[in-house]
């Protein structure tokens, strides 16, 4: 019995390993970036998120929309830190189309951000966990805890992965691209370095741009992943300290059977 397990246990690692080795894919490029919300304690830096919703703001959004985020939660706590009227005045600027008034008009906090579909790009609320990195979602487990999934890492990976190779195809125009499954996609270099000025004075590099957006679409995708790791932390604190009561408590209750002595 006991070698069956052993066996079945060495069969499931072996092949949850491979499984990790299928996850980098190709030859597909994923550069491993240290962001600040990576391992069981990492937290968001404010000012980064600030950064990347500024090259969302004024980059992305001519054709990606963030349909999935309530533009109120940019005020939320372990957000980007905006107040009640910064985040009035930065929702200011989109128009959304209210079915009351049959017509359009500036959104509010309570509006989510513009969906955008003009040029078939896809919905960026969620594409941080929906695209994995090199952490992919096999393996132990320990990779994803302590670097996270790698969505952020592939989207700032695919920011400034362009060779500059460009074909057409079936009218299309492709550019090669070395983080892109398959290599060509058809989203042109949105990004090019000091493309937006930053307020608090940071590089405007394509790496820094790159990754400040990435973060940003990571915050989007898991905006509460600050709470998730403390409540995480909790709990095995706890439990850490259950084992330990449970095993004392356990040990004094069977002292008399194995010690043959009388309960004190
Ligand atoms: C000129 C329009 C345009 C702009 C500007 C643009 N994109 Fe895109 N994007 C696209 C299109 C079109 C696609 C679909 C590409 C494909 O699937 O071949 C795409 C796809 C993507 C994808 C998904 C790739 C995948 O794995 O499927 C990501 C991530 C992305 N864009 C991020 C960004 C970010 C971040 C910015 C701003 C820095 C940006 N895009 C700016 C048009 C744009």
């Amino acid at each position: 019995m006991l070698k069956h397990i052993i066996t079945s246990a060495v069969t499931a690692l072996t092949l949850t390993a491979s499984g990790a080795f299928a996850a980098g894919g190709g030859d597909q490029h994923i550069t491993d970036y240290d962001f600040s919300f990576e391992g069981p304690f990492g937290t968001y830096d404010q000012n980064q998120l600030q950064r990347g919703l500024k090259v969302y703001t004024e980059v992305c959004s001519a054709c990606h929309g963030l349909k999935y985020v309530p533009l109120r939660t940019l005020g939320d706590e372990g957000a980007l830190g905006y107040t009640e009227d910064q985040v009035r005045a930065y929702a200011s600027q989109f128009e959304v189309y209210d079915a009351d008034l049959d017509d359009f008009r500036p959104a509010r906090p309570a509006d989510h951000f513009p969906e955008n579909t003009a040029a078939g790009a896809p919905d960026l609320s969620m594409m941080a966990k929906a695209r994995a990195g090199f952490h992919g979602p096999y393996g132990s487990g320990m990779n994803q805890l302590f670097k996270g999934m790698g969505g952020a890492e592939y989207i700032a990976s695919l920011l400034t992965g362009y060779t500059g190779e460009e074909k057409e195809e079936a009218g299309v125009i492709l550019y090669e691209n070395t983080a892109f499954p398959g290599g060509w996609i058809s989203m042109g270099p949105p990004l090019y370095g000091e493309d937006v000025e930053f307020d608090d004075g940071h590089s405007n590099s394509l790496e820094n741009e790159a990754q400040d957006v990435a973060a940003f679409l990571m915050w989007t995708a898991e905006p509460k992943m600050m709470a998730r790791k403390q409540a995480g932390f909790v709990g095995v604190l706890f439990l850490t300290v259950l084992s330990v009561l449970l095993y004392l408590t356990n040990k004094r209750i069977w002292k008399p059977i194995k010690y043959g002595t009388r309960p004190e």
